[in-house]
């Protein structure tokens, strides 16, 4: 069971919707997803509600029993879990970010939300946890300065996420009608977005746990210079 998390300290850049379309996505790629919504607002939980099918299960989730809920969800079989956390409140936050494979940082393309996401950065580093950015709600024209240099800041920062996310009401239309936009509008866009967004984190959780497992791979190689840990080489 791989457990992706959508943290930032900033508001409003996009974790509820970004978690809930790529929550779809999996699930229709073959993944058993569950979501778990850490924070107070229920976002997640409103949109589940609205949802009505029970195929994609969401639960709110306290930081202190994070632990306990994702143990029992492995022991049930699933592959995927998705945590969404609030803005500001640090314990859920460091909770989510603790249990995480990969803490998913998305960011706007402009200067507070590139500033927020260096705070997150720290905060995530000194847990030693694995990271990504994410460019969320760039303009559909996508070659503009500012968002070239919004993926510059966040590849150096530490690797940026494929594709950049656009912003478009499709997104905006699945959140209320609780779907994903591969549901709403699968031959959209946004749903190619979010199916390349999919792909893309399954390699980077699949590149960590290669990284992780063969102990003895690592010895073998442990004679050999370090490799570049620079921002092309954490690049997903
Ligand atoms: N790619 C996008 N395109 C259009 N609107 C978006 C996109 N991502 C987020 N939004 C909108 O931005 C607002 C904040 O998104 P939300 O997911 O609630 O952020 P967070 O959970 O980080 O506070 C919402 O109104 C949402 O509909
Ligand atoms: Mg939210």
């Amino acid at each position: 069971m791989r457990i992706i998390a959508f943290v930032t300290q900033k508001g409003g850049s996009g974790k509820s919707t970004l978690a809930s379309c790529v929550a779809v996505a999996a699930h229709q790629a073959g993944e058993r997803v569950f979501v778990i919504d850490m924070d107070n607002l229920g976002s997640l939980v409103k949109w589940s509600k609205a949802r009505k099918a029970k195929d994609i299960p969401v639960e709110a989730v306290p930081a202190g029993k994070l632990r306990q809920v994702l143990a029992a969800l492995e022991k049930q079989g699933f592959t995927l879990v998705v945590i969404d956390t609030p803005g500001a409140e640090e314990g859920a936050v460091t909770a989510a970010a603790r249990n995480a494979d990969l803490c998913i940082v998305p960011a706007r393309p402009n200067a507070f939300d590139l500033w927020g996401s260096e705070k997150t950065r720290a905060a995530i580093r000194a847990l030693g946890r694995d990271y990504a950015f994410l460019l969320n709600q760039c303009p559909p024209a996508q070659q503009s300065a500012r968002v070239e240099m919004g993926a510059a800041a966040l590849e150096a920062m530490g690797g940026l996420l494929t594709p950049l996310v656009s912003a478009r009401v499709d997104y905006q239309e699945a959140a209320r009608l609780g779907r994903g936009v591969t549901e709403c509008a699968p031959h959209g866009v946004a749903a190619e977005e979010m199916r390349a967004l999919w792909a893309s984190i399954k390699r980077r959780l699949n590149r960590g746990a290669a990284k992780k497992a063969p102990a003895k791979a690592a010895t073998r190689t442990a004679a050999k210079p370090a490799g570049k840990t620079g921002a092309k080489a954490r690049a997903a």
